[in-house]
């Protein structure tokens, strides 16, 4: 018979009970389970509530079930529904009618906002621990390309020169703001819901505080129907992670770009690349597009779980049982990308001679071109005019603007001077860059300076 099982006549047709079943995706918060449960039998236990010996045997009993799930002693039934069925059936196979106190004063309702928060608390820990590694490796691979220009594209076409190293760490300040959104979610979802009851919490002398002391909580939620019925950190959580998603998808997508025959700009190591069945020549940069690609499901998880709160009165609704398996799949999808990202960038070889090449051609010092007239005096309107005529003649004659000769330059304005061949040069047009958040080594080498201190803080 179901625990629940006393007031119906009939049992659950059984197509139903494999409809309704959660056991099969939310078994993964067994151990969240255990330890909730336990932290109330001894809240029980402590208050008076249930005698002293049954909450001390209930608790031993629940770590030996924690330690026989673990050693895969234990199989779940899909008649139990849920893993706090599942549990909650084995011990009081167990240990009998003491087993039968350790739901007293809670509902499933409260219990399974309980396992959720702290299953997602340890893996949102996870990721961000895995977010930092990646900011380890995009800031010392920064290190190392102060000086590698390449070109910069708006509209994917040819803008201004900067470095590896400034293009590297505009990645940098996407993933620090993901790491501080991580932290804000974790903050929202460190509050303990337990004591909420189904959903007008009970009359049981309970203690809120002590369970959510034991179980390492920051505070409790303070209104029992919001209790049972919040979902807003998983959706701030997957949102997090959408959006970590697009980051990657985005970087995913310039290595692919960076990768291929027109640009080699980078190489992606072997061991991060995948060949072709049919053709031999074939070396794809398959793991940058299957990131690039996982991305979808995790922006469809996140419109799944808002469109299923949208329509939910309180409190608790059998809805709310769909918010595992997405926020699940989102969690194990970032726990496979960031890792293999970090590794494939971090040993990808990086082609610095034809990332300078692809700069020197292009007219990325075209605005500088200009800006040193307009440094002559020549307003910059007049400047940009000069440059651009310059720049037409350079089209027709297939030269690149360093490589006119003075005569050429005053042919279109007599303001030019040798000193023009300096100032357009790519190091002078990354370098004189020194303005806060430019790419000048200066500014850059300092940026890197201040990410240590940075990575070192949080770190602690
Ligand atoms: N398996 C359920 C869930 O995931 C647990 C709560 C069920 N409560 C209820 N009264 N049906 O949401």
């Amino acid at each position: 018979m179901k625990l629940w099982g006393g007031r119906f006549t009939k049992s659950t047709d059984s197509f139903t009970d494999h409809f309704h079943s959660s056991i099969s995706f939310d078994s993964r918060m067994y151990k969240q389970d255990i330890t909730g449960s336990i932290a109330h039998a001894k809240m029980l236990g402590k208050q008076g509530i249930i005698p002293a010996q049954d909450s001390e045997l209930i608790q031993k009993t629940l770590l030996d079930i924690l330690h026989d799930i673990e050693d895969g002693k234990v199989t779940f039934d899909e008649k139990a529904e849920d893993i706090h069925m599942n549990i909650e059936t084995i011990l009081i196979q167990r240990i009998g009618d003491v087993g039968k106190r350790l739901h007293t004063g809670r509902s499933r309702n409260d219990q399974v906002a309980l396992d959720i928060r702290m299953y997602l608390k340890d893996h949102i820990v996870d990721i961000k621990q895995l977010v930092f590694e990646l900011m380890q490796t995009l800031n010392s691979m920064a290190e190392e390309h102060t000086k590698t220009i390449l070109p910069g594209y708006t509209h994917l076409q040819n803008a201004q020169p900067v470095t590896f190293a400034h293009h590297l760490l505009a990645y940098m300040e996407m993933f620090k703001r993901d790491y501080a959104r991580l932290g804000d979610v974790y903050g929202r979802t460190n509050v303990m819901p337990l004591g909420s009851g189904a959903l007008a919490a009970t009359t049981y002398p309970i203690d809120r505080r002590f369970v959510c002391e034991e179980l390492g909580f920051d505070a409790i939620t303070l209104n029992s129907m919001d209790g049972v019925s919040d979902r807003d950190f998983v959706i701030e959580l997957l949102s997090a992670l959408s959006i970590i998603m697009m980051h990657l998808s985005r970087f995913c997508e310039e290595i692919i770009i960076w990768n291929s025959q027109q640009y080699k700009f980078v190489e992606m190591d072997d061991a991060y690349s995948t060949g072709s069945s049919i053709m031999p020549q074939k070396k794809n940069p398959d793991m940058a597009e299957l990131i690039r690609g996982k991305t979808g499901r995790v922006y469809g998880h996140l419109m799944g779980m808002l469109t299923t709160m949208k329509g939910i009165p309180l409190a608790y609704n059998k809805d709310m049982q769909e918010d595992k398996e997405g926020v699940f799949d989102a969690v194990d999808t970032l726990e496979m990308c960031l890792p293999v990202f970090t590794r494939m960038i971090a040993t990808m070889t990086v082609n610095k001679d034809n990332m300078y090449r692809a700069a020197k051609g292009g007219f990325m010092n075209a605005t500088d071109a200009a800006d040193w007239l307009v440094k002559q005096g020549m307003p910059f309107r007049d400047a940009h005019a000069v440059v651009g005529r310059l720049v037409l003649y350079c089209v027709n004659s297939q030269k690149a603007l360093d490589e006119l000769t003075l005569d050429e330059f005053r042919a279109v304005s007599d303001v030019f001077t040798e000193d023009i061949y300096n100032a357009i040069s790519l190091e002078t047009c990354v370098n004189s860059r020194t303005v806060e958040g430019g790419p000048s080594e200066d500014y850059i080498k300092g940026l890197i300076a201040l990410n240590k201190d940075y990575l070192n803080n949080i770190k602690k």
